[in-house]
């Protein structure tokens, strides 16, 4: 019997040969913000290998919306550059989404840092950021509008889905967040209080380019912290969601601020954290403190499928499964429990095989065990580090070299 993750699928106005999304990784392949052939090259290689839907990782809507200083940015001067990624992409008969985010208070880039809330952003400190500004009217309509014009830039560079995100702590989910937004206006307090922003922004997307495109949001089941969005309110927000004509929910969880290994679970690699830090303090402070601010989650396959079941129950269009989908087994579990697509982060990045090997009948497990050193050398080039072939000397040069 065909595994239920080969059947093809269909999200809002897009169909899919499969129902296997490669989730956002960010690539470290766009510096100074920009398109490279390394990008186009990475993402047309999933579509190679037959995913049904690669995601480009963080496109900042403004160039104020970026946490570090290499993401992407969405604005008119990217669109040849994500016209040439997409067509590459199609011409292996995959589609392809990008993923659309602001940073919020989350920032060691923009200045004036501002989120919210008032407060403290660790992170930017050493960048001299190391204060939020609460947002005000004007801020959240200048957002809003971004994020409008960069959906309408993935639109016309022929892409064939938006990933809104509203999750991992950046500044959609900030609002969402009990713990992060401490306003006492209307964009604040209950529920309904923190929804009216990140509904004002995905309902303009929605009427600005949902009939061409597939328009997803990524949330947040869980924050993963006490007092955070719990699975119960994250299912009200994605019944909020679906009534404003969004397509699908793709489950995931955690503040990267607070709870960063939540979304991925596993090892917390400090020293090749601390290695990648720019400058010594940051070196030493990860290195010295590390254990305390960032602690660790124990990993197990599909971890936040639980979670994620609320929502399941709750909407009518289709949930993307997230979260340590790392095989054959793991995925039919998710099927089963109601989720229609399957997003896989790091075993397709061990094993970029894994779909050809599921269409030859196989049960394949990935060899992913969760070390993160991906995400520790990530600007590097995102691969799997622990499985990459050892690179001669003037492979590695030929990467460094190429734009
Ligand atoms: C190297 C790396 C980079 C990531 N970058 C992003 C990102 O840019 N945007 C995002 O929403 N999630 C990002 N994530 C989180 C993944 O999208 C996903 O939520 C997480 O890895 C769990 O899925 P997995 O168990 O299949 O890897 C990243 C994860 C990794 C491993």
């Amino acid at each position: 019997m065909t595994h239920p993750a080969l059947e093809p699928g269909r999200i809002g106005p897009l169909h899919l040969r499969n129902r296997i999304v490669k989730t956002a990784t960010f690539e470290g392949m766009t510096p100074q913000g920009r398109v490279t052939s390394r990008l186009v090259e990475h993402h047309a290689a999933f579509a190679r290998r037959k995913v049904g839907l690669s995601t480009v990782a963080y496109g900042a809507v403004e160039r104020e919306g970026r946490t570090f200083e290499h993401q992407l940015v969405v604005d008119g001067e990217a669109r040849d550059g994500l016209a040439r990624l997409a067509r590459a992409v199609h011409r292996e008969g995959d589609a392809v989404s990008l993923q659309l985010s602001h940073c919020g208070g989350f920032t060691k880039v923009a200045r004036p840092v501002k989120g919210p809330s008032p407060g403290f952003n660790p992170y930017g400190i050493a960048a001299g950021r190391g204060w939020v500004r609460a947002m005000e009217e004007a801020d959240l309509d200048r957002v809003e509008a971004a994020f409008v014009r960069a959906a309408t830039v993935a639109r016309d560079a022929g892409f064939d889905a938006v990933e809104l995100h509203l999750g991992h702590g950046y500044l959609l989910s900030q609002f969402l967040s009990p713990v992060l937004n401490r306003r006492r206006d209307r964009y604040g307090g209950d529920l309904e209080g923190r929804l009216r922003f990140p509904l004002r922004v995905v309902t303009r997307v929605v009427d600005a380019v949902a009939d061409r495109l597939a328009v997803l949001c990524k949330i947040n089941v869980d924050d993963g912290v006490a007092g955070g969005l719990d699975p119960a309110e994250a299912a009200q927000v994605a019944v909020a969601l679906e009534a404003a004509g969004v397509h699908g929910i793709v489950t995931s969880g955690g503040l990267v601020q607070r709870s960063a290994f939540f979304l991925l679970r596993g090892e917390v690699p400090l020293r090749a954290m601390a290695r990648h830090e720019d400058g010594l303090l940051q070196r030493w402070a990860m290195r010295g403190l590390g254990r305390i601010f960032v602690p660790s989650y124990p990993w197990s396959p599909g971890f936040f499928l639980e979670s994620g079941r609320h929502i399941v129950e709750a909407v009518r269009i289709p949930v993307v499964a997230l979260g340590g989908l790392d095989g054959a087994h793991t995925l039919r579990r998710a099927a089963e429990a109601g989720y229609r697509f399957f997003a896989l982060g790091r075993a397709l990045l061990a094993d970029p095989d894994f779909v050809e090997r599921l269409e030859r009948g196989e049960e394949p497990t990935s060899r992913c065990d969760h070390c993160n050193l991906c995400v520790a050398a990530m600007d590097e080039g995102v691969r799997c580090v622990r499985f990459e072939r050892p690179k001669s000397a003037e492979d590695r040069a030929r990467r460094a070299a190429t734009p």
